[in-house]
Order: structure tokens, then C-alpha cells, then sequence
């Protein structure tokens, strides 16, 4: 883990989402589902973003600009500058027979980087709409949705054999993949400050405990999902 102030190379546009090419200097790109923290200029806390891809000597970012933070980061111009932390937090485990990646909306994006690890295995993908599902361009060999077709529907047709699933998505999604494949490895989601373990802002509760998701996931596997449940929800709009 590495604290770094680097540039912004390019920033595109794909869909609704922004995909934002930072130079990667000394910073090593992690495993896929690992994340960095992003500093959001004008915002006093950084932001949590999932590697999507890692070309060389680049670090690339996909972000919904859901909130100020996000919009903030997605406004940043070729050339400008932010500091970056990471890698962060445990990743998906490679180890795996017969990959599908599952994902919904913004949760493709660890997708590229992991698929691109994983030989280009096949995923399965749900969006909201046609627009959102431009993103479906960054993952080669998919499958996509579009509401009101659910991903976990798509998925019921692919678990014969059951498949080892990689997702990252919504709460809601992850709960119903995890009910049809218990052993899927999942990315979850909890608001962050930190980032490594100092703040206790992403406290979950993992399996009857209190834990700091950014310690121990955000990905976790198997039974270890099971009872994640986060502790609050604070606003982080003034943060
Ligand atoms: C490990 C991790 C990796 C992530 N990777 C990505 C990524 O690759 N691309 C991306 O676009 N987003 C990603 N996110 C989510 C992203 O960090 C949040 O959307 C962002 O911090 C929101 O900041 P904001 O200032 O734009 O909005 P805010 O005003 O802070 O939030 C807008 C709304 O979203 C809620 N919210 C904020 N953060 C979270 C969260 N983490 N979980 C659930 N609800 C939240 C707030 O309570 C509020 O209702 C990731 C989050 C985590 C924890
Ligand atoms: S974000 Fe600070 S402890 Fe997890």
C-alpha cells in the first residue's frame, strides 16, 4: 500500500459512467476487487474505487457520479492531479475451475481487470438500461440484461454445473446471488473514511461479528458473506 500524488491522463465517457486513466507511478495495481482511495478535490474525505483497469504504467477508475465526491472526481480534467492510497482491503481469489462474473450496474467495475486476470472468462451482466449497459464494452465475452430482466434470473440458467461465481453489485443483487451459490466470492459495499482499517466507518456485521469491511473484504467468500449487514449508513455528503 502506497500513498502517491499522481495525473490524470485521460478522462472518457462510457454510458452514464467516467472512465478516468491516472498515470500509475509506484503504485502497484493489487489484485481485482481490491481498491484504492481517491482523493475527491474539494471533498475532505477520499473516495473508494475499485481498480477496473491496470495497462501499463496506468491505474483506471470507472465511476457513477452518484453524489459529490463521485461528480467531483469524474469532473477531473487531463492533467490535473489527486493523491491515491492503495491497493487496499482483500481481493477475489484467482484460484477458481470455472469462472462467471456477475455484476450489476456499477458493480462492472472491477470486472475488466479481473476477467482481463482470469483469461477473459464469462460474465454475466445486468444494467437498467441500454445506456448504462455501454459499459458491457470494457468486459469481452459477456452476457447482458437489461431491467426488468434480473441478472440473478439469467444466472438460474447457468448453475448446472454451479459455476464458481466472482460478482460485485448492489446489495440486494449480492443477497440473491449468494442464495442461489453460497460459495460465490462477493464485493461488498460500505461507506468508507479510511480506507485501512482506522476509522471503523465501514463496520458490517460478518457472520454474527462486527468488522471493518475495508479489512476484511470487500470481497468475501462462501459462508463469510453470509450475515453482512451494515452498521449505519451515515450521510457522507459534507465529508
Ligand atoms: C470498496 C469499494 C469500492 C468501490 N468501487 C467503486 C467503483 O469502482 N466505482 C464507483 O462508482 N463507486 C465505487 N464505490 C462506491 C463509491 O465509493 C461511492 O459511490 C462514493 O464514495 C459516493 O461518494 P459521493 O460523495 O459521490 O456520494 P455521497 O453523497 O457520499 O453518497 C451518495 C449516496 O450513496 C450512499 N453511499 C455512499 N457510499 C456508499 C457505499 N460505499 N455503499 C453504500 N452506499 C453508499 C450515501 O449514503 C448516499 O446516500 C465503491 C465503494 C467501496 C466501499
Ligand atoms: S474505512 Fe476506516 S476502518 Fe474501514
Amino acid at each position: 500500500m502506497r500513498r502517491e500524488r499522481r495525473t490524470v491522463r485521460s478522462r472518457e465517457t462510457v454510458g452514464p459512467y467516467t472512465l478516468l486513466r491516472v498515470e500509475r507511478g509506484g503504485l502497484e495495481p493489487g489484485v481485482p476487487g481490491q481498491f484504492f482511495m481517491l482523493e475527491a478535490p474539494g471533498r475532505l474525505l477520499p473516495r473508494p474505487m475499485s481498480l477496473c483497469l491496470a495497462p501499463r504504467g496506468e491505474l483506471a477508475f470507472l465511476i457513477d457520479p452518484i453524489g459529490p465526491g463521485t461528480q467531483a472526481l469524474c469532473s477531473l480534467e487531463p492533467g490535473d492531479e489527486l493523491h491515491l492510497l492503495g491497493p487496499l482491503g482483500n481481493g477475489f481469489s484467482l484460484a477458481v475451475e470455472r469462472p462467471l462474473l456477475v455484476a450489476g450496474g456499477i458493480g462492472i467495475a472491477p470486472l475488466p481487470y479481473l476477467s482481463e486476470r482470469l483469461g477473459g472468462a464469462p460474465a454475466l451482466l445486468g444494467f437498467r438500461s441500454e445506456w448504462h449497459a455501454e459499459a458491457t464494452a470494457l468486459v469481452p465475452n459477456a452476457e447482458i440484461v437489461i431491467d426488468p430482466v434480473l441478472v440473478t434470473e439469467a444466472l438460474k440458467d447457468r448453475l448446472q454445473p454451479v459455476p464458481d461465481v466472482l460478482g460485485c453489485g448492489p446489495e440486494p443483487m449480492l443477497g440473491a446471488v449468494r442464495e442461489l451459490v453460497p460459495s460465490a466470492q462477493l464485493a461488498w459495499e460500505a461507506p468508507m473514511a479510511c480506507g485501512y482499517g482506522a476509522c471503523y466507518g465501514c463496520a458490517v456485521e460478518i457472520g454474527g461479528e462486527w468488522k471493518r469491511l475495508c479489512v476484511e473484504g470487500p470481497v468475501l467468500s462462501g459462508t463469510d458473506g453470509s450475515g453482512v449487514r451494515p452498521l449505519t449508513r451515515p450521510e457522507q455528503a459534507a465529508a
